[in-house]
């Protein structure tokens, strides 16, 4: 077995990307991830960490559970949608009923072929990557698997350099850009959901092909605000976090702008010197900040 690239104890690189060493999951298993079989009727929520992964879930989760109310009630979001690189972890997969729904931090460079090949449906959902710099060093503090940070200052240059959890902020979302092309892939910012959750579900279901009265879409909406699904189980990844795993919940503070408590106007002035360098064509506005 060829040695692992190790960006630290708890890390290793694998084309561009970095991996949690205490996972099984290693370079042959990342590569045949690629020939997973995919059904064209799959969807697919794809995110790097910090960006919204389980606010999408219950959204997704929400909507396709209008019209299967058994489906709803059975389970947590957790196993309703399925982590594609926890796949090792067993093959639920090949049982389940259409549509299968995953969610994925991979970038489009190793994600199943069919996902391109048989146009399955993605939702791409992107933050603003100072507040995911936040959630992120909130995140590593407190999940068993990933290195607690030496102090803030110190995460904060490991964000910008892309040793953390899958690398670097800027190649995700760079990567998803260019591929844009050939994948069927629908764009959701994270502060558009903040400032009108209700357009962006309405936008989401046109996407998906969804057809919800209002009423429905009024429910997805409410079911999915931050209030409630803090308190929501099949939700929150209260069965997680009650474990080893994280000692902290994962829905921490749910906002935007939230950098602004932490970073200090030196390390503001730098990261957007470095966003310009790494991101200078890119075609998608940030929101940085969005009044409660
Ligand atoms: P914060 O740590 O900034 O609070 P992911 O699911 O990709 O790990 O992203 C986690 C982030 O999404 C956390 O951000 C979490 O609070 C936020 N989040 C989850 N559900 C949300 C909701 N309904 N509304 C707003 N933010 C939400």
């Amino acid at each position: 077995m060829e040695p692992l690239d190790l960006v630290s104890p708890y890390l290793f690189r694998y084309k561009r990307r970095n991996f949690l060493v205490m996972n099984k999951l290693r370079a042959k298993e990342l590569d045949d991830l690629q020939d997973f079989e995919i059904r064209s009727t799959d969807i697919f929520i794809i995110t790097y960490p910090k960006s919204g992964t389980v606010w999408m879930q219950q959204i997704l989760v929400q909507i396709l559970g209008a019209s299967q109310p058994d489906w709803l009630e059975d389970g947590t979001n957790r196993a309703h949608v399925l982590w594609l690189e926890g796949r090792f972890l067993g093959d639920p997969f090949k049982e389940r009923p259409d549509p299968r729904t995953f969610n994925s931090h991979l970038p489009p460079d190793m994600l199943p072929h069919g996902v391109k090949d048989k146009q399955v449906k993605v939702v791409y959902v992107w933050r603003n990557p100072k507040d995911v710099l936040v959630s992120m060093y909130y995140f590593a503090s407190s999940h068993a698997l990933l290195e607690t940070p030496e102090s803030f200052d110190v995460f904060f240059q490991q964000f910008l350099d892309g040793d953390v959890i899958m690398g670097s902020w800027f190649d995700h979302l760079k990567d998803y850009c260019e591929a844009q092309d050939q994948l069927n892939i629908h764009f959701v910012q994270y502060e558009n959901m903040l400032k009108d959750l209700r357009q962006e579900v309405v936008k989401l279901c046109a996407f998906l092909g969804a057809d919800l009265t209002d009423e429905v879409i009024d429910h997805v909406v409410e079911k999915s605000t931050f209030r409630n699904m803090k308190t929501d189980p099949k939700a929150n990844y209260k069965d997680i976090f009650e474990t080893h795993y994280y000692t902290k919940p994962t829905m921490r503070k749910g906002i935007a702008g939230d950098w602004k408590n932490h970073f200090t106007v030196a390390q503001n002035e730098h990261f957007d010197k470095v966003f310009k360098e790494k991101m200078g064509n890119f075609p998608l506005t940030c929101t940085w900040e969005v009044k409660q």
